[in-house]
C-alpha cells in the first residue's frame, strides 16, 4: 500500500492506540514489531465496498497476541485512536467486526489529491520503493526462424508493462529478450535450407519463407525419418562451429532479429538487453561441473540428469546420450549467469503457464545446488527467481484462420485491428487530421489492452467485436475517454489549479472520482506486488466509468450538467478534476504500454 498522509497518520495513531489500550499485553507479547507504525502501514487494506471507508486495518492477527476478541480489539483501539490529539479531523477510525476502517475527511482528501496529481503530473504515483533493488524482467523470448506467436505477444505485452511499472516505483529494472536462437530445430532449418532453399529469395518476406521451409521439413520427415538424423548431424556441425552451418544460422538469426525489431517498434515495446540461448553455449559446462561436484547428477540410460527431491517433478535432463545439451541446461546456465552478473533482488521470467514445470525443475535444481554447496542466504538466488506465468490467448471460434494452418501471426491481428479502427474513425470523425497514426494507436492499443482484460493467469478470449468496442471495457474506450478530456482542456481558457473550493466537488459522483484518483499510487504498487498489470487495466476502467458519470450527469431539470459553464468557480473546480483524470488515464495507459491520442 502506498502511504499518503492519511495512511501515515492512521498508522501512527493505531500504533499509539495499541500500546495505550493494551499496555501490559503489549509489553508481554514479545513481538513489538507488529505494533510498529511501518508494519501497520503495510497491513492496510482496501475495503471491497468503498462506502466502508478509504482503507482498513484488519486486527484478527492480534487476537491471540493480546488475548482479546478481534471485534473488541477493533472497538478499543479505534476509540483510543479518535481520542488522540493531532489532526483529529483528518481521519476517523471506525470499528467494524475485526477491522478498523478509516474515514477520511472528504474536503481534505479532495484538495490533497488534486494538489498531488496536478503538481506531480505524470510523476504522480512514482516512488522510491525500489531504491537499490535490481529487477530483471525477461519477456518476449520469441524463437528465431519461427513466427512470432500470440504467446510471445502476451509475454511481451505483460513484461513491457511490468518494466514500466517497476521503473515508476524506482526499481533498477532491466528488460531482457532471451531469444530462442539455439537448439535442434536449427539442425532442421539447416537441412531444409540446404535441400530446398537454394532458389528461395530471402530478400523479401524472409521470415515467412523460413517458416515454409521449416513446415516442409516436418512434412517430409514424416515420410522420411532419415531427415531427422541429418538434422541432428547438422546441429552437431553448428555446435562444433562448422563455418557453413554457422553462416546459415547467422543468416536465419539476422532475418528474424530485423523482423522482431520491426514488430517491437510497431508495438512500442522496449528492451534493455537482447540476448539468446546461444549466448550460454560456453557457460553450460561450468554449471554441469558444479552440479556434478555437488553430487547431484546421475547417469540415466547414457544421459546426465539431476533427480529432483520433489515427487511431482521428473528429473532434470542436462545432457543427452549423444552429448547434446538442452533448453533446461541453457536456462540453468542463464540463471547462474544472471545471478553472478547482476546480483538481482528478483529475476522474473514472463513465460506462458505451459512451461510451469520447466521452471519448477530449473529453480529446484538451483535450490538443491545452493543447499548442497551450503551457500549463506545472501549468496542464494533461490526465492528471488520467479516464473511469471500467464494463460493462453484464444481467438473466437478456436484458432484464427491464417496464412499457414493454425499458427496465428501477430501482424494479421494488429493489421486487422488498425484497419477496423480506421473504419471507426472515418465513420465518427472523418475530419481528424492524422487518421492513419491515430488508427494505429487505437488498433495496437486495443490488441494490447485485450491482454490485460483478465487476470494474468487466466486465458484471454479474443473477440474482435469486443476488443474494438469504443463503449465496452476496452483500450479504445479508455483512449476515447482520454481524448474527450483533452477536448475539454482545449476548450477551457481558464487556469487549471488545485486551489479550488473542494465543496464544489462534494457530490457523490465527484467524490468517487477523487477516491479513485487517490487510489492510483496504491494500484501501481499492487501491480508490482502481484506482477499483474490487469490491476491497472481494471482500475482505469473504473476511473473512466466514474468520470463518465460526472460527465453525463443531468441537472435536476433534465439539462446536461456542463463541465464548463458560466459559473467560473464551478468550472474551475470541475476542470481541475478533468485535468487530474486525464493525467492519471494518460499515465495508466502508458504503464500498460498504450498510447493516448489527444484526439480521435
Ligand atoms: N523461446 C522459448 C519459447 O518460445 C521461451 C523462452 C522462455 N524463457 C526462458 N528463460 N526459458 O518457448
Amino acid at each position: 500500500m502506498s502511504s499518503d498522509r492519511f495512511r501515515l497518520l492512521f498508522a501512527k495513531k493505531a500504533s499509539e492506540a495499541f500500546r495505550a489500550a493494551y499496555s501490559e499485553e503489549y509489553a508481554a507479547s514479545g513481538d513489538e514489531q507488529v505494533f510498529n507504525e511501518e508494519y501497520l502501514l503495510q497491513q492496510l487494506e482496501q475495503p471491497k465496498d468503498p462506502s466502508m471507508g478509504r482503507f482498513a486495518l484488519p486486527v484478527f492477527r492480534y487476537g491471540r497476541l493480546l488475548g482479546d476478541k478481534p471485534p473488541d480489539i477493533a472497538v478499543k483501539v479505534a476509540g483510543r485512536m479518535n481520542e488522540l490529539p493531532g489532526d483529529s479531523d483528518l481521519v476517523r477510525a471506525e470499528a467494524a467486526g475485526g477491522f478498523i476502517n478509516a474515514r477520511v475527511n472528504p474536503v481534505e482528501l479532495t484538495s490533497d489529491t488534486l494538489d498531488r496529481v496536478l503538481s506531480q503530473g505524470s510523476h504522480y504515483g512514482d516512488s522510491d520503493l525500489g531504491r537499490n533493488r535490481k529487477y530483471l524482467i525477461e519477456y518476449c523470448s520469441a524463437n528465431i526462424a519461427k513466427p512470432y506467436g500470440v504467446g510471445h505477444l502476451r509475454s511481451t505485452i505483460i513484461g513491457n508493462s511490468l518494466r514500466r511499472v517497476f521503473r515508476k516505483l524506482g526499481f533498477d529494472t532491466i528488460g531482457i529478450n532471451y531469444l530462442g536462437d539455439w537448439g535442434t530445430q536449427f539442425g532442421k532449418m539447416i537441412v531444409a535450407y540446404r535441400k530446398w532453399g537454394e532458389n528461395v529469395d530471402l530478400n523479401s518476406n524472409a521470415v515467412k519463407k523460413l517458416l515454409d521451409l521449416y513446415v516442409r521439413f516436418h512434412d517430409e520427415a514424416k515420410k522420411n525419418p532419415s531427415l531427422d538424423d541429418q538434422a541432428r548431424a547438422a546441429f552437431k556441425q553448428l555446435e562444433d562451429g562448422d563455418p557453413e552451418a554457422v553462416r546459415l544460422w547467422e543468416t536465419f538469426k539476422s532475418i528474424s532479429l530485423a523482423e522482431f525489431d520491426r514488430i517491437h517498434r510497431m508495438l512500442g515495446v522496449e528492451f534493455d538487453i537482447i540476448t539468446g540461448e546461444s549466448f550460454l553455449n560456453d557457460k553450460m559446462d561450468a554449471v554441469i561441473e558444479r552440479l556434478e561436484k555437488a553430487g547431484l547428477t546421475r547417469l540415466s540410460e547414457g544421459a546426465l540428469v539431476v533427480p529432483l527431491d520433489d515427487p511431482n517433478l521428473p528429473p532434470c535432463l542436462l545432457r543427452k546420450g549423444d552429448g547434446a545439451t538442452l533448453y533446461a541446461t541453457r536456462d540453468l546456465a542463464g540463471l547462474v549467469y544472471r545471478w553472478e552478473t547482476y546480483r538481482f533482488h528478483e529475476s522474473l521470467y514472463v513465460v506462458g503457464s505451459a512451461q510451469a514445470d520447466h521452471f519448477k525443475q530449473a529453480f529446484k535444481v538451483i535450490a538443491m545446488l545452493e543447499e548442497a554447496e551450503g551457500l549463506v542466504p545472501s549468496e542464494r538466488m533461490t526465492g528471488r527467481v520467479k516464473h511469471i506465468d500467464f494463460g493462453w490467448v484464444k481467438f473466437e471460434g478456436g484458432a484464427m484462420a491464417t496464412r499457414s494452418g493454425n499458427i496465428i501471426f501477430l501482424e494479421d491481428v494488429t493489421d486487422k485491428a488498425v484497419a477496423l479502427a480506421k473504419e471507426k474513425i472515418l465513420e465518427k470523425n472523418p475530419s481528424l487530421e492524422s487518421i492513419d497514426e491515430t488508427a494505429h494507436q487505437i488498433g495496437v492499443g486495443a490488441v494490447i489492452f485485450s491482454q490485460f482484460s483478465v487476470r494474468r493467469q487466466k486465458d484471454v478470449n479474443f473477440v474482435w467485436k469486443e476488443v474494438l468496442n469504443f463503449e465496452g471495457e476496452t483500450g479504445p474506450y479508455l483512449q476515447y475517454t482520454h481524448a474527450r478530456l483533452c477536448s475539454l482542456l482545449r476548450k477551457y481558457s481558464g487556469e487549471i489549479t488545485a486551489e479550488i473550493d473542494p465543496a464544489l466537488l462534494a457530490g457523490a459522483e465527484e467524490q468517487r472520482v477523487i477516491e479513485l484518483l487517490a487510489d492510483f499510487p496504491a494500484i501501481v504498487e499492487d501491480t508490482a506486488r502481484t506482477y499483474d498489470p490487469h490491476l491497472i487495466a481494471s482500475y482505469l476502467l473504473r476511473l473512466a466509468a466514474a468520470f463518465n458519470k460526472v460527465y453525463q450527469r443531468k441537472t435536476s431539470d433534465g439539462r446536461s450538467d456542463k463541465i464548463i459553464s458560466d459559473d467560473v468557480n464551478l468550472s474551475a473546480s470541475r476542470m481541475a478534476l478533468v485535468k487530474s483524470v486525464q493525467t492519471v488515464l494518460h499515465e495508466g495507459l502508458y504503464l500498460l504500454g498504450i498510447e493516448a491520442p489527444e484526439e480521435m
